[in-house]
């Protein structure tokens, strides 16, 4: 029997709720479709840094690296927002990245046919919306050197460096090149050319590598136009190749044409190792510990481990499906209550969720 090792990380606010639904799903599903999981939970985030000083533990990053597959559920709360750069728990997440070198995020936007109303845009601007976000991960302006405040001339002065070599452009552009083979054949780059210097380069690798994809359509599109255009006409994209930065900012903004972020998983991957798997939205702490979570994006998440993470394509297949279930059912969280609906907590959706496999 096919066995995995997962490690969980449920961190902050939320996450451990919707870590213990995901939990329970994929145990069933693993056991309908004849392979074994076993699961580590380790600590990350602010509860680390409670339970250690740290927001990355050397025992958490290590159980990572040599796990197969990662489950993340979220990080951060307004309790650790004055401690210093390195204790905070985005440091954490920040530093799991890059220690797992995952420089490639995927982020899928689809709209569920149910929730086509949940959308604060139009039905007709949303209807059969399905594109993907490539996030590069782990360089840009995030980790970019130098950085820093410094005192200057009486004034103080904050800065960071944005900057990408060629090699880590070619690598995500690669990435992204070969998912849109295997989807409609569009990449659409995103970058600021027409100002930044590190945009120019980045353009210049894609066009770079674009004749050796010559099935895939190449366009390039300022970040600022982007922005817009993704509300105006979010159909024109298939993939979406993006700087960490602007894949940040464009994500979230993806995400809301689905009418919740609390719908929106992610991948994370690397050139080899385990990939890790957490939802786009954040850790809410204003709703934390109270079961008003939905925890729809990390049982998505969970899907993506199993389908990209542990090649188990037909319980990824499942967990999906069970979401649709429900949703089709009209069971809904409190994100995406809607009239004639039926309002249920997190680990309530989490037994309708078990009951639709
Ligand atoms: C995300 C988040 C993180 C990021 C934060 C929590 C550091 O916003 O995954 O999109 O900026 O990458
Ligand atoms: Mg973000």
């Amino acid at each position: 029997m096919a066995q995995h090792r997962v490690v969980l990380l449920p961190g902050d606010g939320i996450g451990p709720e919707i870590t213990a639904v995901a939990r329970q799903l994929l145990e069933a599903v693993s056991k309908r479709h004849g392979f074994e999981l076993s699961f580590e939970e380790q600590p990350i985030g602010g509860s680390a840094i409670d339970a250690t000083g740290e927001p990355l533990p050397a025992s958490t990053l290590a159980a990572c690296r040599s796990a197969d597959a990662v489950l993340l559920a979220a990080i951060g709360s307004p309790r650790f927002d004055t401690l210093p750069r390195e204790k905070r728990p985005e440091t954490g997440l920040l530093g799991l990245r890059a220690g797992m070198e995952l420089f490639a995020n995927l982020r899928p936007v689809k709209i569920v046919q149910a929730l086509i109303d949940a959308s604060s845009l139009k039905r007709e601007v949303i209807e059969g919306v399905d594109l993907l976000v490539v996030r590069e991960l782990t360089g840009g302006i995030y980790f970019g050197q130098p950085k820093g405040r410094i005192e200057a001339d009486g004034d103080e002065r904050g800065f960071n460096t944005m900057t990408y070599a060629a090699s880590e452009v070619d690598r995500i552009a690669r990435v992204a090149f070969d998912i849109a083979t295997q989807r409609q054949g569009r990449l659409c780059s995103v970058d600021k050319a027409n100002v930044l210097d590190v945009s120019q380069l980045w353009r210049d690798r894609v066009d770079a590598l674009a004749p050796t994809y010559s099935e895939v359509e190449v366009s390039h599109m300022y970040v600022d136009n982007a922005a817009m255009q993704l509300v105006r006409d979010p159909r024109q994209f298939d993939v979406l190749l993006t700087g960490n930065l602007f894949g940040d900012i464009l994500s979230d903004e993806a995400a809301m044409l689905t009418g919740s972020i609390g719908m929106l998983p992610s991948a994370s991957l690397g050139s080899d190792g385990p990939g890790l798997f957490e939802p786009v939205h954040g850790s809410a702490p204003d709703i934390a510990g109270q079961d008003k979570a939905n925890p729809m994006a990390m049982v998505l998440s969970a899907a993506m481990m199993l389908r990209i993470g542990l090649n188990q394509a037909g319980a990824a297949d499942e967990l999906e499906a069970a979401v649709d279930k429900v949703l089709a059912a009209g069971f809904r969280t409190g994100d995406l209550m809607a009239d004639g609906c039926i309002s249920l907590g997190c680990a309530a959706m989490g037994q309708e969720l078990l009951k639709a496999l």
